[in-house]
């Protein structure tokens, strides 16, 4: 009984990652199962915290070494798909001159990810905005 129940159990996770997998596609599946960059960095040079109009939250840290992005990461209060975006607003700033971060958008995220269902593209927005508003976060720190 037990191990029907189990078959069944992995039966149906199976069928929920191969929609997943169908709906989000590979670059946003894979980064879903696995997800990186997640958490809070303490004393970031750069913080961003915005609320999108779905009403989840995005935060972006940022520490820059050198001229560069040398650690990025993300906290959301959002849905897988918000999680995958702000994982990849991460990884994109990560090496990156605070110039070349002003390049994320949205669409980079998007082009990244090869698209998302037009419900959760709003997310890559979110993020991206976040990203930018951790880089001017970071930009108005007074130098030193
Ligand atoms: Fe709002 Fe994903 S549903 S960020």
């Amino acid at each position: 009984m037990a191990d029907e129940f189990d078959v069944f159990v992995r039966d149906l996770q199976e069928q929920v990652y191969e929609e997943a997998r169908r709906e989000y596609g590979e670059a946003a599946y894979e980064r879903w199962r696995d997800p990186q960059y997640e958490g809070v960095l303490e004393d970031p040079d750069g913080y961003g915290r915005l609320t999108g109009s779905c009403g989840d939250t995005m935060e972006i840290f940022l520490r820059v070494q050198g001229e560069r992005v040398a650690e990025a990461t993300y906290r959301t209060d959002g849905c897988g798909s918000s999680a995958v975006c702000g994982s990849f607003a991460a990884e994109l700033a990560r090496g990156k001159t605070p110039e070349e971060v002003t390049d994320i958008s949205g669409e980079t995220i998007l082009a990244v990810l090869g698209g998302l269902p037009e419900e959760d593209r709003h997310c890559a927005f979110l993020a991206a905005a976040t990203l930018q508003d951790a880089l001017e976060s970071y930009m108005r720190k007074p130098a030193g």
